[in-house]
């Protein structure tokens, strides 16, 4: 698929999944691609844990009672940022920033290999998801899960909300056009 193509076809996938598994090596580019994305100042602080265990995947996916792309997914790609972010720039730090880059990279990578996938972060704030799933996969409580990406072959073709027109959101020079 040619970049911009990619770009344009990634939309949120909440819908059903085929039963197509997703071997590792698949599952492996794209969280390179989620590996190769920047961060502030280089610090690379998204780590990732990849659930394609099958009982596993299983005990998140029936934690969603609203997402069909989350009860079938095949696997997930859990991104954690540590639990008490250190500043490293004025005193700011950037972990949710770099987590949302590599998310973006995998994103894009899963549309170009043909899966499917959403962003999942509201709703792992909700009711302790975040926390279940962490102690679901190990997670030490110096890390969070900050989202998760479930991801399968879509059993119907993704699509998203138009997107607002170019000159409402974007000018050249001056603020408004
Ligand atoms: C920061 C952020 C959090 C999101 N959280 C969720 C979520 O918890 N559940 C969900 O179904 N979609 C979530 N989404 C996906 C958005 O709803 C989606 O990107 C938006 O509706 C635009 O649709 P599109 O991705 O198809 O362009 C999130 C997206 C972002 C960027």
């Amino acid at each position: 698929m040619d970049f911009f193509e990619t770009v344009t076809n990634r939309h949120s996938y909440r819908g059903p999944f085929t039963d197509a598994t997703i071997d590792k090596d698949a599952l492996c580019k794209i969280v390179q691609a989620g590996l190769d994305a920047p961060s502030g100042m280089n610090k690379q602080t998204t780590s990732f844990v990849i659930v394609d265990d099958a009982p596993l995947v299983s005990q998140i996916g029936e934690m969603h009672q609203a997402n069909k792309a989350v009860q079938q997914a095949k696997a997930f790609i859990v991104c954690l940022r540590d639990a008490e972010p250190e500043a490293i720039y004025e005193g700011c730090h950037f972990q949710i920033e770099d987590c949302s880059a590599a998310v973006q990279n995998m994103l894009l990578a899963i549309t170009d290999m043909g899966f499917a996938s959403v962003w999942i972060d509201g709703w792992l704030r909700t009711a302790g998801h975040a926390t279940t799933i962490a102690q679901l996969l190990g997670v030490p409580d110096s890390k969070v899960v900050q989202i998760i990406l479930p991801i399968g072959l879509p059993k119907y073709p993704p699509r998203g909300p138009e997107k607002q027109p170019f000159d409402q959101r974007a000018w050249f020079n001056r603020y408004g056009g």
